[in-house]
């Protein structure tokens, strides 16, 4: 969940079966087993997209099939992505070559683009420095997937209640307002956010706010983005990272990375 509320999947499985199904008694631990191993062979990805269409040909590898064979873990940067690199030198009379080559320039200002990450709890707090050198991938690092290679990390990059926060009215505001001599690491003792996040389920001021790195496959099927769903469209995401990090993408850019982030 988001908000770390459940350490595993056996755990998950447990709370879905005694709260939406009302289960009055749990099933033993080989049926729960069978229920994490089944949702643990589910892969879902993009493999059509109306622009770039197949999103498998010409030596890309978008799609569930490589997902489900494919290494999880840590690439060695610069190539936490690698399904659209064949696509960069298509020539431009190859099949949909525009949107293919502007998707394989997402993928490199993902991998590659440098910027200076601060003020995220759960980051810069333990880096121990608040100028970190950093990409998109720094925090969606998992080969391929997208998703913080730490499973139990959680941060606050702002979506929910800083400055940066896109628009949602019709969410509440809450101010919490920390025990004497608690702080969170970034936005002080008493904080308005939409979701305390993490908070909730450890109770500590520092972790207010924090949720965890989203995995990114799949994107176009799955709007509006964020935890909160404050993002509307991939657009909204791009332009949110565009002033949280000071990116100064270009509007070229900016479509590159919406076409690539489509087409996952
Ligand atoms: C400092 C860490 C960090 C960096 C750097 C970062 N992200 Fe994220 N990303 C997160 C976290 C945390 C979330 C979840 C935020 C939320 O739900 O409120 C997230 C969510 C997202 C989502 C929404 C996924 C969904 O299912 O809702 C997208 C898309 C995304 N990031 C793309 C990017 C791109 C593109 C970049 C580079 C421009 C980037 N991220 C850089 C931490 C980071």
């Amino acid at each position: 969940m988001y908000d770390g509320r459940e350490p595993t999947l056996q755990h998950q499985a447990m709370d879905a079966l005694l709260t939406h199904a009302q289960a009055s008694t749990l099933p033993n631990a080989a049926i729960i087993q069978q229920i994490v191993d089944f949702e643990n062979k589910l892969y879902t990805a993009q493999v059509f997209d109306t622009q770039a269409q197949s999103l498998n040909t010409q030596g890309a590898s978008g799609g569930p099939a490589a997902l489900a064979q494919g290494q999880a873990g840590l690439a060695a940067a610069p190539n936490t992505f690698s399904l659209y690199t064949a696509w960069a030198n298509l020539p431009p009379y190859a099949p949909a070559a525009t949107q293919r080559t502007s998707v394989a320039r997402g993928e490199a200002i993902f991998n590659g683009r440098p910027f200076i990450i601060s003020n995220v709890a759960g980051i810069n707090d333990l880096a121990g420095t608040n100028i970190l050198p950093g990409t998109c991938a720094t925090c969606h690092g998992n080969t391929n997937a997208g998703n913080d290679v730490h499973p139990q990390a959680q941060l606050d990059e702002g979506t929910g209640g800083s400055a940066f926060s896109l628009p949602a009215p019709d969410l509440p505001m809450f101010l919490i307002t920390c025990a004497a001599g608690k702080s969170t690491p970034f936005n002080g003792s008493s904080v308005w956010t939409r979701d305390p996040g993490l908070a909730l389920i450890t109770g500590k001021c520092a972790d207010i706010g924090k949720v965890k790195s989203a995995q990114l496959r799949g994107l176009a099927g799955r709007a509006p983005y964020f935890h909160d769903g404050s993002a509307a469209k991939l657009s909204d995401v791009v332009n949110f990272y565009n002033k949280r990090f000071s990116l100064n993408l270009s509007p070229q850019d900016m479509q590159d990375l919406v076409n690539f982030l489509s087409a996952l």
